[in-house]
């Protein structure tokens, strides 16, 4: 940008005069405007911004004291330096000191050019010092209204931001619901399966005893009948008999042992305690080896669906320490009191792989047993020594009772 140069005013009523100080600053980088009244001064000074007014005091109509005390009271030039012409030994310096309103110098005719110069070089200087500091002053401002703007866009950008944060964490609130929902749906599922499958081995259960049973009952007491009639010539035919009956009596137990696993009616009949009474006992007759049962409390009467969860659960593991442990010995134990049943099956057998007692979600018998846990607001454990054996602890809640 190139800058405009420093204008300055000069007052005289005689053009000579002018043309004298035109002569003395013509070198300077200055620009010199000149005005033959007091009336034409005021005009330019109205006009432009003026660095310096070289104002000759003694003019017709209007003289250099009325034009400073005018522009005195104007905003524009109120601040312009005046510099007074004199002539020399004029008592108009006396005017001078009493006029304080706007003289900042005086020079006396005839015009010393030295000092007329150093004057005008400094009113110059501060000129340009005042218009650079305006320029800075203007850029700042610019500068200001931009940062002012940015703050604006980047709070525009933040809200956006916000609410696009807003948006995605509803939409992982929403989704989050869908799969709790979803992931109960499955539990209710699961639980409906498995009353369903006890309803299923109520049911086979009952026709097994009821219909076979019989059947088979009736067709032993008839090959009794045919045995116990004499006919010794047909020994064959009685030996076959007996096979026969053998089968038959045979087939017998094992429908009763079916009907017993499908659905112990011990289990309809009597309380927990006494089903896993009844289970041990069953256990050791078909393992071979000590099933003891510690009732750490007396017998209560708990909801039907948690004495099946607890009896199925206690089932599943004597299943599984029969298949895999090697044991020995197998302890059971019930605690139950008015806020919480525990039930614990344990044995003396080989341990469970590593990897099951860390997640024994991962096997279906295990994860059966956990859901059932878990359906009834409860928890399963497996513990687990090498060698030493496995020991597998339930715990369900029985507040839901009252
Ligand atoms: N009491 C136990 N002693 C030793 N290993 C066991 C015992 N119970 C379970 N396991 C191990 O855990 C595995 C998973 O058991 P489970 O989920 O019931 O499935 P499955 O009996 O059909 O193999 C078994 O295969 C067995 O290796
Ligand atoms: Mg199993």
């Amino acid at each position: 940008m190139t800058e405009a140069r420093a204008k300055i005013l000069v007052v005289d009523d005689k053009p000579a005069n002018i043309v004298a100080v035109q002569t003395l600053l013509k070198d300077m980088d200055i620009e010199i405007i000149e005005a033959l009244s007091g009336n034409e001064a005021l005009q330019i000074c109205i006009l432009h911004d003026l660095a310096l007014i070289l104002l000759d005091v003694r003019m017709p109509h209007m003289n250099g004291f009325e034009v400073a005390s005018l522009l005195r009271g104007l905003d524009r030039t109120r601040t312009v330096p005046i510099i007074f012409i004199t002539a020399a030994h004029s008592d108009e310096l006396h005017e001078l000191h009493g006029y304080d309103v706007g003289a900042v110098d005086f020079l006396h005719k005839p015009i010393n050019d030295q000092i007329l110069r150093s004057k005008v070089t400094v009113f110059m200087e501060l000129f340009n010092l005042r218009r650079d500091q305006k320029q800075d002053m203007k850029l700042l401002e610019k500068r200001r209204l931009q940062v002012e703007n940015e703050i604006i866009e980047r709070k525009k950008v933040e809200k956006e931001l916000k609410h696009h944060r807003d948006n995605l964490s509803n939409m992982v609130r929403e989704r989050t619901a869908e799969l709790e929902q979803a992931q109960d749906e499955l539990r209710d599922l699961a639980g409906h399966l498995n009353l369903a499958r006890e309803k299923e081995r109520q049911w086979i259960a009952q026709e097994i005893h009821d219909e076979l049973g019989n059947n088979l009952a009736n067709l032993k007491m008839g090959i009794q009948w045919f045995k116990s009639k004499p006919c010794q010539e047909q020994t064959s035919y009685q030996n076959q008999l007996g096979d026969l009956l053998d089968q038959v009596n045979a087939t017998i137990r094992k429908v009763r042992q079916i009907t017993l696993l499908l659905r112990p009616p011990v289990l309809d009949q009597f309380g927990l305690l006494t089903a896993l009474e009844w289970q041990a006992k069953e256990f050791e007759k078909s393992a071979g080896y000590s099933c003891r049962i510690h009732p750490d409390s007396v017998d209560m009467d708990i909801e039907e669906q948690q004495k099946l969860a607890l009896f199925r659960i206690c089932q599943e593991s004597l299943t599984n320490i029969s298949r895999h442990a090697e044991a020995t010995q197998v302890e059971i134990r019930l605690i139950m009191d008015k806020d919480w049943i525990q039930l614990s099956i344990s044995d003396n057998g080989k341990g469970t792989p590593e990897a099951l007692s860390l997640n024994p979600n991962r096997s279906l018998g295990l994860r059966g047993m956990a859901e059932r846990a878990r359906q009834n607001q409860g928890t399963m454990k497996l513990t687990t020594t090498p060698g030493k054996g496995t020991k597998i602890t339930v715990r369900i809640p029985t507040s839901n009772k009252e």
